[in-house]
């Protein structure tokens, strides 16, 4: 493949269970060395993807491509070149870290000195030297998480799919789970003792995730919602594109009751959302519905607070797109 391939690249891709429809003539192209997020809540038809991506799945129409090959609902070529860690991923409880490796190492053809070199890199680069006696179901979920991508990275793979890597999992042990991502990105697949050939560049992820945070830290994104792609591009070209006006972030004296007296105001404005103890007012102009949303909040004995216009985040783009 060159350069200018994307490393996955999904053309009208469709999958129907019966009369009902998961994933809906989806597009979209992942570039190689990027980490590419894909965003939707549950049902929408993030893991049906990803299983049609990674072959496990045959599309009812459409077709994908991984690093230049067509999958067509078949492992048997992309599998040395993918890693996949599932939604449920699969360690064995009973067994140590070493002996997880060890297992996964060998069902990727792993073997002796060559096994033993990936394991040292795998548990060097998620920080789980020390822990390889420790039983798996010892661990914390966030070390699990660890574990589990280590076990998916062993046979060195160029595209990582990682379906809901961090779900569950406390916000230090996220952002722990987030560096090690970009040091795989970041460095090239090439090192190390020269198994892949020259010049392949970094490895590209493939991650769904409901945390808005980490889809900030992703070069681009798609947005899905009922098997449908409703935003694709980068977190910037999303906001520019996606949102339907500007946000007003309002600190009231009691911010769940503000939102309910806003919604029935009756004013209008797009988006009328809690946002922790504040809320966020999205309206094209909105600074000239200010007066009449003070006005409002006063007369059911709410204390307006500060009004500032503040750049969206993510999450306010993606709730105005899950609406619209
Ligand atoms: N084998 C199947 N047979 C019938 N329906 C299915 C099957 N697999 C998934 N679905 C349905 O397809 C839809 C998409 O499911 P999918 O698991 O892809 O969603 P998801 O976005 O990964 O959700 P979550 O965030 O909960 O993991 C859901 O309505 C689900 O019930
Ligand atoms: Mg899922």
């Amino acid at each position: 493949m060159n350069d200018t391939q994307p490393a996955i690249l999904a053309t009208n891709l469709t999958k129907c269970f019966g009369d009902f429809t998961a994933v809906d003539n989806i597009n979209f192209a992942v570039r190689r060395g990027e980490i590419f997020g894909f965003l939707g809540p549950n049902g929408s038809g993030k893991t049906t993807s990803i299983r049609m991506l990674l072959g496990l799945m045959k599309p009812t129409s459409g077709s994908v491509e991984v690093l230049g090959m067509k999958v067509d609902g078949d492992t048997a070529k992309t599998r040395p070149r993918v890693g996949y860690m599932s939604q449920r991923f699969s360690l064995y409880n009973d067994l140590t870290v070493l002996q997880n490796l060890h297992f996964y190492g060998a069902a990727y053809g792993l073997k002796n000195s060559e096994l033993q070199i990936r394991i040292n890199e795998a548990l060097s680069m998620a920080g789980l030297e020390g822990r390889e006696n420790a039983k798996t179901r010892e661990l914390s979920g966030g070390w699990r998480q660890r574990l589990a991508l280590s076990a998916a990275i062993l046979h060195r793979p160029e595209v990582l799919f990682l379906d809901e890597p961090t779900a569950g999992v406390d916000p230090l042990s996220r952002r722990a789970f987030w560096d090690l991502l970009y040091t795989l990105v970041s460095r090239p697949i090439s090192e190390g003792n020269g198994a892949m050939p020259a010049g392949q560049g970094s490895v590209t992820v493939f991650v769904t995730t409901h945390y808005m945070d980490e889809a900030e830290h992703c070069h681009r994104l798609a947005f899905i919602q009922h098997g449908k792609i409703i935003a694709n591009g980068s977190s910037a070209e999303i906001k520019a594109e996606k949102m339907p006006g500007q946000v007003l972030e309002i600190a009231p004296s009691d911010a769940a009751s503000a939102v309910k007296v806003l919604r029935a105001a009756n004013l209008p404005l797009h988006e009328i959302e809690l946002y922790g103890a504040l809320v966020h007012v999205i309206a094209p102009d909105v600074r000239r519905h200010e007066t009449a949303i003070r006005a409002a909040l006063r007369s059911s004995g709410i204390q307006p607070g500060s009004m500032t216009v503040i750049e969206p985040s993510l999450e306010d783009v993606f709730i105005a797109c899950m609406k619209s």
